[in-house]
């Protein structure tokens, strides 16, 4: 259980402030926090790997679920992206390199599908988040990079849509993607949950799929996708985002409410609004943000209400939840009118200046951001204030320090490759360019030629 409430006063809490201290606007600064948060991040997976731990790209997942590896990979690449800060990049393409099992370029392993599907438990979500990160390494780069002796990461990508998109079934609840692709599972619930993670998710492949691309039939089922969202009232009129309904009505609804929905939903719609330029996603997010802030802080610090609710909900995995709400407002802040870049930008800042009294000069965090508590050596205490410290970057700008900026090789071939298969040009620019301007110059041209469809 993590999110145990107690009674520290304020008072106290400033009492015990520890080692680490920034100054957010100070873009070296931001840029060495999060260059040691992170690298400190990744090297928990290294020794892990020297130690015959990692499989699937994953840290031990005994200790740490698949899909969480996911994120912090795209994690590593938005810092890349963010801030030049490429120095982890390799170690997270060797990871996606096992995780889309070599050659094979498929997070369902090709052949091995129906294994991985029933007895290894990738789902639609775990998909979602890998194919994400798979997008911010193509954010970092450009389209054309590779993972190093697999696949391109673009191509990955628009794979894993595709096989998302096979759990679309209409002909339960009018529409809707399951959470398992186990139709067979013997739990109901698995089976026929039709999860509204997936869905965010979903929507945000596809915008971010268009503007690498240029192709719109992503934009058309995004559209689509979303569009259901609501119709099937999992996300509410008044702008609740809830969890869930079971096929085959979707009439029985999971209520619940976690910040990682909200948080995904927000970065799906400003993606959206990147890709298409049209207003109604933009306009939907600034009805949703006022509602997700007043939902999920306290104090002003980005918090889980349901582990204050209904605790049992609250488990393992759960420190990976709040980070995607902070990611996601990072994500509107970028095309956010002033006004909403004003309200994330006071959420991010003050639950960054709580999170850091609990790192320490080298910059090793815990997962409380409410609450003081010693910096601890593992994956679920350092990642979450890594990713805020991404998120502060993407909105604040950071520099990475010195020595940083040699990250992926350009062209399918490196040192370690080894890929007879592989596909496309092996054409990749912008290594060790600037990283900032070159992420949106597709989407601007799909928002300024695009004609596409809306359902
Ligand atoms: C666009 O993407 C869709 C979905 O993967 C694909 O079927 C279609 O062929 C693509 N169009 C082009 C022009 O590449
Ligand atoms: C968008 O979807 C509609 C309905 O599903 C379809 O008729 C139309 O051809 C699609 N457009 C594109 C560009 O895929
Ligand atoms: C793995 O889990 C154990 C027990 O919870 C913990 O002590 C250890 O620090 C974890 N390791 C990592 C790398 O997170
Ligand atoms: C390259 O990959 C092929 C097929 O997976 C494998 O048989 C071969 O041993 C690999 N070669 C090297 C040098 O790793």
């Amino acid at each position: 259980m993590f999110f145990k409430k107690t009674t520290l006063a304020a008072a106290c809490l400033v009492g015990l402030a520890s080692g680490a201290t920034l100054d957010v606007t100070n873009k070296a600064a931001l840029g060495d926090a999060t260059h040691k948060a992170v690298s400190n991040l990744v090297s928990l997976y290294s020794a892990e790997k020297q130690a015959g731990k990692t499989t699937e790209g994953a840290f031990d997942q005994s200790n740490v679920s698949w899909y969480v590896s996911g994120i912090i990979w795209g994690m590593v690449f938005d810092n890349s992206h963010y801030n030049g800060d490429r120095a982890q990049d390799t170690v997270a393409g060797s990871a996606m390199l096992e995780a889309t099992f070599k050659e094979t370029g498929d997070l369902l392993g090709g052949a091995q599908r129906t294994i991985q599907e029933k007895l290894r438990g990738k789902w639609n979500d775990d998909l979602g988040w890998w194919s994400l990160s798979m997008m911010s390494a193509v954010e970092a780069y450009d389209k054309n990079v590779f993972i190093p002796g697999g696949a391109k990461f673009v191509d990955v990508a628009a794979l894993t849509w595709n096989e998302i998109l096979e759990q679309w079934d209409e002909t339960t609840c009018n529409g809707g993607i399951y959470w398992s692709r186990n139709r067979e599972d013997p739990s109901a619930n698995k089976r026929t949950f039709k999860s509204v993670i997936t869905h965010s998710q979903f929507v945000e492949l596809g915008a971010r799929l268009a503007i690498a691309t240029g192709n719109t039939t992503y934009l058309n089922w995004s559209d689509k996708v979303y569009n259901w969202m609501k119709t099937s009232g999992l996300v509410t009129a008044d702008w609740a985002v809830l969890d869930g309904a079971n096929a085959p009505t979707c009439t029985q609804v999971d209520r619940t409410e976690w910040s990682y929905n909200a948080g995904t939903l927000m970065g799906a719609l400003a993606y959206m609004y990147k890709a298409t330029k049209m207003g109604t996603y933009l306009d939907d997010a600034k009805k949703l943000l006022p509602v997700a802030i007043g939902k999920f802080t306290q104090n002003g610090i980005i918090n889980e209400p349901v582990c204050t609710t209904t605790p049992a909900l609250c488990g393992r995995d759960t420190p990976a939840s709040m980070p995607q709400f902070g990611k996601g407002l990072s994500q509107l802040y970028i095309e956010g009118d002033a006004a909403m870049k004003q309200q994330i930008q006071t959420v991010i800042d003050t639950t960054l200046a709580s999170a850091i009294r609990n790192c320490n000069n080298d910059w090793w965090c815990n997962k409380e951001w409410q609450q003081t508590a010693a910096p601890a050596q593992d994956v679920y205490n350092q990642y979450p204030t890594a990713e805020l410290l991404v998120a502060a970057s993407a909105i604040h700008g950071a520099s990475a320090p010195a020595g940083t900026q040699n990250g992926l090789p350009s062209g399918p071939s490196s040192a370690s490759n080894n890929n007879s298969n592989s596909k496309g040009t092996g054409a990749s620019g912008a290594l060790g360019g600037s990283p900032a301007g070159l992420a949106w110059a597709a989407g601007a041209a799909v928002a300024a030629g695009a004609t596409f469809f809306l359902v």
